[in-house]
């Protein structure tokens, strides 16, 4: 599979078997996923939720066995993804956008819950120095931003020993080595992650009041910050 010139053409390609294909290439993707929902506090309660960077809907489905009646917005920059979450989610009174997190407008105090699975390691430090603000204002005081992803900077000294571990995971699932070579030319082309402690530091200065790891292993990390 080559890469593809565009973040939404590269995620285009990728919804074809998106779900196994996270499984067998991403460590912990199931168990960070299940935290987005169930670290949540007992006594939180959502009525509108956005789910950031959406995929094939896998956040949202989890979401609602928790939140059956709550009011959803889906935004991804891939066609094919949203149509994936359109069909998915048939009957179920949503908003599936398709646009860039840059061409969105953020409404004002409006959600209870934003959940970013595996999409804001996309964003480059400035971009998320960017969007954090954005996602902060974006929620209705007690809201909750919950997040799940890869959280280590390409320039960490541990950056080489995560490729390392990372590589044995997805060969042994794919030995002829082939979708590890995709993964490093997609790595290279569009992931931006940065570390923990970095972007906790930003999320204060975004205004949020607490940021609270919920589950790590090493660098995948699943944490939740409150307004
Ligand atoms: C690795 S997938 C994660 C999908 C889903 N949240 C999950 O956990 O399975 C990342 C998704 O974020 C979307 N995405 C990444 N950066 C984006 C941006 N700047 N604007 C809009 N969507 C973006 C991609 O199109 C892709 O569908």
């Amino acid at each position: 599979m080559k890469i593809k010139e565009t973040l939404a053409a590269e995620f285009d390609q990728f919804s074809d078997n998106y779900t196994e294909d996270m499984i067998r290439c991403v460590p912990h993707y199931l168990r960070l996923l299940s935290g987005l929902s169930e670290h949540l506090p007992g006594s939180f309660s959502a009525s509108r939720i956005l789910d950031l960077g959406c995929g094939n809907g896998n956040v949202t489905a989890l979401l609602l066995d928790k939140f059956p009646d709550a009011e959803y917005t889906l935004l991804d920059a891939s066609a094919d993804m949203v149509a994936l979450c359109r069909k998915r989610f048939s009957g179920i009174n949503m908003t599936c956008i398709r646009s860039y997190f840059r061409d969105y407008t953020f409404p004002e105090d409006y959600f209870d819950l934003i959940a970013a699975g595996f999409s804001l390691h996309h964003l480059d430090s400035r971009e998320k120095q960017w969007i954090f603000p954005l996602l902060c204002n974006g929620l209705k005081q007690e809201g909750i931003f919950a997040c799940s992803d890869l959280m280590i900077s390409k320039t960490s000294p541990e950056h080489e020993g995560l490729i390392e571990e990372w590589r044995a995971f997805v060969n042994a699932s794919y030995p002829d080595g082939e979708k590890w070579a995709w993964m490093t030319e997609h790595y290279d082309a569009y992931d931006r992650p940065d570390d923990y402690a970095d972007q906790e530091q930003w999320l204060y200065n975004a205004g949020f009041r607490y940021v609270v790891t919920k589950w790590r292993d090493g660098h995948w990390v699943n944490f939740i910050a409150g307004k």
